[in-house]
């Protein structure tokens, strides 16, 4: 980390809210429903499918969890309304996981049954590495009953590929990302190139096992080296799609839908954007980088 972002990371907390929401501003839709509705909408026009987070996280009181799950059963009826092409994304420290995965449970599963009656698909993202046995184990239980469901494995985690080879035999849909959170070398792989070599064993092996894979990258050695996998394993259009945030790289998502590929691209709302935002900024030195660029404005 460069001492220019070493100083802007430590120093985030000094620095004023609208400012942080300056730069934060191009990764979120807004504070509403409506605001990602509409982004999404122009996403959709633009050939591109979109889902949709909820944001907030690491929710501590029951109710605040609630609230999230009938935010989120509300996006359901939007979607299925409008006629936007939108699944959605949750985080299960958002529904509760931290209290009680009992109560976690619950609620991941009336979201669960609320996407199965509208026909829609709920992904759960992955998060720090204490969550990672919780949220697998959540994914086998309840993917024998839901085929509407997916989830999150990460290139810098060391067990990635042997989570692959326990993903269930049929039906499995993953969203194969980098990782953003800090994790300690005994456990996840560090070198920028090393994890990109994982990146690609890991998509290797979910391919060659049938598994639908969301392409969550923007780094184009990335895609190059997707494009040439799924060339290689003739992999058809519909059992694979790229996936991005929303705010980045713009350029690569019209060359992918230009290029006949499927593309979802990651639409956060919410007013809780800020711990969303400076954790990214606090944990990613590599993201911090790309904000202080947009802030200084960049692209
Ligand atoms: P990398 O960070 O090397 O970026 C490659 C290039 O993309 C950069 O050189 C730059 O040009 C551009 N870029 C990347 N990020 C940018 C930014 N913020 N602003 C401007 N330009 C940027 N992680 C996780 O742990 N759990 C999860 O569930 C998810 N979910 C998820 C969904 C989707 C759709 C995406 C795209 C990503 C995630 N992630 C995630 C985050 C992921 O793990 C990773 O941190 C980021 O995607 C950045 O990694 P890249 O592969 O893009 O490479």
């Amino acid at each position: 980390m460069s001492l220019f972002t070493w100083l802007v990371v430590k120093g985030l907390p000094l620095v004023p809210k609208p400012i942080v929401g300056r730069v934060a501003k191009r990764y979120v839709a807004g504070d509403t429903l409506e605001s990602a509705l509409a982004a999404i909408a122009d996403l959709n026009r633009e050939g591109a499918m979109a889902t949709m987070d909820l944001l907030g996280e690491e929710v501590q009181d029951r109710g605040k969890a609630i609230k999230n799950v009938e935010e989120y059963e509300r996006m359901l009826e939007a979607i299925a309304q409008r006629g936007v092409d939108s699944n959605i994304s949750v985080k299960l420290s958002a529904l509760g996981q931290k209290i009680d995965d009992g109560f976690c449970r619950e609620n991941v599963e009336r979201i669960l049954t609320t996407a199965r009656r509208l026909g829609n698909f709920v992904r759960i993202d992955m998060e720090d590495a204490s969550t990672t046995d919780l949220t697998l184990r959540l994914y086998h239980d309840f993917h024998a009953r839901y085929s509407n469901f997916g989830v999150v494995l990460q290139a810098y985690m060391r067990r990635t590929l042997s989570d692959i080879s326990q993903l269930p035999a049929v039906g499995a849909n993953v969203r194969l990302c980098k990782g953003i959170y800090i994790e300690k070398r005994t456990i996840a792989f560090k070198g920028h190139e090393t994890v990109r070599l994982n990146f690609l064993q890991a998509l290797e092996k979910l391919l060659t096992r049938g598994v639908y894979v969301g392409i969550a990258t923007h780094d184009e050695h990335l895609v190059c080296g997707a494009l040439g996998l799924i060339d290689r394993l003739k992999v058809p259009r519909e059992r694979y799609e790229f996936q991005m945030l929303l705010g980045v790289d713009a350029e690569m998502r019209r060359i992918l839908i230009a290029g006949g590929h499927r593309l979802r691209v990651y639409v956060p709302y919410g007013v809780d954007w800020y711990p969303y935002s400076t954790r990214r900024l606090r944990e990613n030195p590599e993201v911090a980088k790309h904000v202080i660029r947009a802030f200084l404005g960049g692209r």
